[in-house]
């Protein structure tokens, strides 16, 4: 499509916009009395307006029935989790049984490490990304250490090349055929949070399991957001949070993949609880454990049900419009804005605007390297209503998110954004 710089055209793209109804239903934040430009999604979701009746209706079963609520109530809580893997499947590209939601991102990526990182003398390394995220930078060294070995010996990251800012497929591939007798697990995100760079899931799996290792992925950035075809590429685990671009709250429920092949292994190793215990005999109480044959059987405590009814608000207006509609209003919101941005530079007096989103490889956000005065025009367009958010050094990360973000959002920020950079450039 042929993109114009105008509001005529930002305009007639939200009237066709399939997806425009789906703003309304959240709340988004007022600044200076107006509307915000809400770009920042990417780090928490905005709330839907059901989301309040979702939980009201969990309160006042709890209210209505107390412990009897796990049987009783339109939602009995004793099967409340069974509504989210169909509802996740979708957006994943998996099967039902293979999807648990529980937790929260970290303590799952411990969770799956725990199964899935299982070092030996030879095997006993793991290849990552460089500038994971620092939390899962944490629990890989946490694991190692765990495990008994050397966090500088045993954790490889893949750099991008100097003076590049994304990382190479053919790097990483290199790098898992590099230390292919020694690689135990191959762990990298879905999207880097820094750059946006959306990396080859597909051939990432396939050069680890080449090399004899597990892969797995970190899908924070990327569920609900891109095209995701777990179970066809074989991704031996993922785990992913859903205040993110899955709108369900401030540190909500988290989810886990286990691809079927391993989600169906009982025998395999895992830290267990009572609540990944086969469904038919837990109450029974008896020693030794039975895990359930699906990614349920990697489940520890009860479910927390307010938690989760945050998430289905959130999931039910994913059904309705649809993930495929998702994606490809993402991208191409993505793609306005790459092209807005690209043309703040072309008639600026100098370009200040150094995209470093892969433009073939990119979900909602584009992060941008600011080359002066970065932090001032962050601050600026926060004053303008206009919210992203800021990496140091000199990063301005910002998505548009399909579902409640338009096309004339991208244009405004545009003409503010052109307009600071002018300022700073005089
Ligand atoms: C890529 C990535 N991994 C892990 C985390 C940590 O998630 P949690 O605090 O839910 O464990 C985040 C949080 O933003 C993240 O962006």
């Amino acid at each position: 499509m042929e993109f114009l710089n105008t509001i005529e055209f930002a305009t007639q793209l939200d009237e066709e916009d399939l997806l425009k109804k789906f703003r309304e239903r959240f709340y988004i934040p007022i600044v200076n009395d107006a509307e915000s430009i809400y770009f920042i999604g990417n780090s928490l979701g905005l709330q839907p307006r059901s989301t309040q009746e979702y939980v009201l209706n969990e309160l006042e079963n709890w209210a209505n029935y107390g412990v009897e609520g796990y049987f009783h109530g339109k939602n009995p809580w004793l099967g409340y989790h069974d509504q989210f893997p169909p509802l996740l499947a979708p957006i994943l590209g998996a099967l039902s049984e293979e999807i648990v939601v529980m937790n929260n991102l970290t303590v799952n990526l411990h969770l799956m490490m725990a199964t899935f990182y299982q070092p030996t003398n030879k095997r006993y390394k793991i290849i990552c990304e460089a500038k994971a995220f620092p939390s899962d930078q944490y629990a890989f060294e946490s694991q190692v250490k765990l495990k008994g070995f050397n966090p500088a010996d045993a954790i490889i990251e893949v750099s991008p090349r100097a003076g590049e800012h994304i990382i190479n497929t053919e790097d990483i591939i290199a790098t898992i055929e590099q230390h292919k007798d020694s690689v135990a697990l191959v762990l990298f995100s879905g999207i880097n949070y820094y750059s946006g760079q959306v990396f080859d899931m597909k051939a990432i799996t396939k050069a680890a399991h080449d090399a004899g290792a597990y892969c797995g992925f970190d899908l924070a950035h990327a569920a609900g957001n891109i095209h995701l075809q777990l179970h066809d590429w074989e991704v031996d685990f993922a785990c992913w949070c859903t205040y993110k671009y899955l709108n369900s709250g401030p540190g909500g429920v988290a989810g886990a993949f286990i691809h079927q092949l391993h989600a169906t292994n009982t025998a395999l190793p895992r830290l267990a609880g009572w609540w990944g215990y086969d469904k038919e005999t837990r109450f029974e109480m008896e020693k030794g454990f039975k895990a359930i044959p699906t990614a349920e059987g990697w489940q520890l405590s009860c479910t927390p049900v307010l938690n989760l009814a945050t998430h289905k608000a959130a999931l039910d207006i994913f059904k309705e419009a649809g993930m495929q509609n998702i994606i490809t209003k993402g991208q191409l919101l993505s793609d306005y804005l790459y092209f807005i941005l690209a043309q703040i530079n072309v008639t600026s007096i100098s370009p200040l605007i150094e995209i470093i989103t892969p433009p073939t490889a990119k979900g909602c956000q584009i992060s941008m390297l600011i080359s002066k005065n970065g932090k001032e025009i962050f601050e600026a367009l926060k004053a303008h209503g206009i919210l992203g958010d800021w990496r140091e050094p000199n990063v301005i990360r910002v998505a548009p998110v399909p579902l409640y973000n338009s096309f004339t959002d991208v244009y405004h920020f545009g003409e503010i954004l052109g307009k600071l950079i002018e300022k700073a450039n005089v």
